[in-house]
């Protein structure tokens, strides 16, 4: 296993848009496990593949306590969304320091495969909600931020930008 770099916001490559998986192999599996240790070293709940620049409808998250169960979801579709939406704040690892409301519907229904391939289904609400539909999010492309105004974007893109010079 491996710790994968992650990409800060806003890194262009934070906006690609990730592929279908087809093939469940080896290769799959050794992505998911780097995954899911770049989450845990990170202290994160949940990581796509996008943010450490690979292009696939990967995603791994932890919303428990205890850090013990890992929750991977390829190709993941929401197939039921809840009708109430719900205000919570949100964070990320590619916008390390940054946490903000969005507003996202409050209960999910999701179709994935797991490592296997093997097709499975969840009802997600509250945290698992909130966390599979920002994690969604960065397969197309989307980082949570863009959900807020503009002149927060233009504030947080400044401050990224500062933090990633000091670290460089
Ligand atoms: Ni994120």
């Amino acid at each position: 296993m491996a710790l994968l770099p992650i990409l800060h916001y806003p890194d262009p490559r934070l906006g690609k848009i990730a592929k279908a998986v087809s093939e469940f192999d080896d290769r799959l599996r050794a992505l998911v496990a780097n995954l899911a240790q770049t989450m845990y070293d990170a202290n994160g709940v949940g990581l796509a593949a996008t943010q450490v620049d690979v292009h696939q409808r990967v995603i791994v998250i932890d919303t428990s306590d205890s850090r013990d169960q890992l929750q991977v979801f390829i190709n993941p579709r929401i197939i039921r969304a809840s009708p109430n939406r719900r205000l919570a704040e949100e964070g990320c690892l590619s916008v390390p320091g940054v946490y903000d409301e969005v507003e996202r519907p409050d209960g999910v229904t999701v179709e994935a495969e797991d490592e296997r391939g093997r097709t499975f289904r969840v009802d997600a609400e509250e945290l698992l909600a909130i966390c599979i539909q920002h994690e969604m999010d960065h397969l197309t492309g989307k980082v949570f931020v863009e959900y807020l105004s503009q002149l927060k974007q233009t504030r947080i893109r400044s401050r990224m930008r500062k933090l990633d010079r000091a670290s460089a």
